[in-house]
């Protein structure tokens, strides 16, 4: 899929996104609780960089934790990022977001960052060259030593568990109140527009982005997360 249809497909989807992952709650829960211990490091007046934060949704946890973070958002589906400046009005913490609508290469350069989330976003890019560009893009954004947590879509696509652990997800897709139509649309789109590669795969390709000490700290069904450390 192509950029702007990627976005468009986004646009489209802003008006009942949280709705309709609302019952995964619990695994976006745990990852931000995780999240959360792997920034505990960071100072209290720590600026973060928040690449294809969507509607907000670790932005928000972040930011009614840390009281004194910053956030700058990157976020190129304007209908997301609507959604996203609404709730940091809502729950009081527009002040200390900085809003951008577009890519991150179009990101004026400002502050060095202390951190980066990025979560759900590489995996929409197939060639994987380009998805180690993207993170090599968001490590020279960040003060050196700065951290990155990643969370992306990664099994071994090639496992004989591999069915085993789709039809799984899928399955709990179902009781998060898709209809049959949304399954077998997201079950084609993994196959075509999504590139699901294996945890050690993505792993080397952080690290080929100049980041070192990859951890992996997460896994809920398909969905894996890591930190990193951006070593330039
Ligand atoms: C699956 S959503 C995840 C949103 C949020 N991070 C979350 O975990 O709830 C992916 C988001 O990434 C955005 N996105 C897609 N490609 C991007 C890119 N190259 N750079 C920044 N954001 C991108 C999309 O517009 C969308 O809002």
């Amino acid at each position: 899929m192509q950029a702007d249809e990627l976005t468009a497909l986004f646009d489209q989807q802003a008006k009942d996104y949280d709705a309709r992952w609302s019952r995964t709650a619990p695994i976006r829960t745990c990852l931000h609780l995780l999240l959360e211990s792997f920034f505990s490091t960071l100072p209290s007046h720590a600026q973060l960089l928040c690449v294809g934060a969507g509607t907000g949704a670790e932005v928000a946890y972040l930011a009614e934790r840390m009281p004194h973070w910053r956030f700058t958002v990157v976020e190129p589906s304007g209908a997301m990022l609507e959604k996203c400046r609404l709730r940091a009005e809502a729950e009081g913490f527009a002040s200390r977001c900085q809003l951008h609508h577009g890519y991150l290469d179009q990101l004026p350069q400002g502050v060095a960052f202390d951190a980066a989330t990025c979560f759900l976003v590489s995996q929409f890019m197939l060639d994987q060259d380009q998805r180690r560009r993207f993170f090599e893009s968001i490590g020279r954004r960040l003060k050196p030593g700065g951290l990155l947590a990643s969370s992306d879509l990664s099994a071994d696509t090639q496992s004989p568990d591999y069915a085993t652990l789709l039809a799984a997800w899928m399955s709990m897709m179902g009781r998060a109140q898709l209809s049959e139509i949304d399954i077998a649309n997201l079950r084609e789109a993994y196959a075509k527009d999504v590139a699901i590669v294996a945890p050690g795969e993505l792993e080397v390709l952080i690290k080929n982005a100049g980041f070192s000490s990859v951890v992996g700290f997460f896994q809920a069904g398909l969905m894996r997360a890591w930190c990193s450390r951006w070593q330039s």
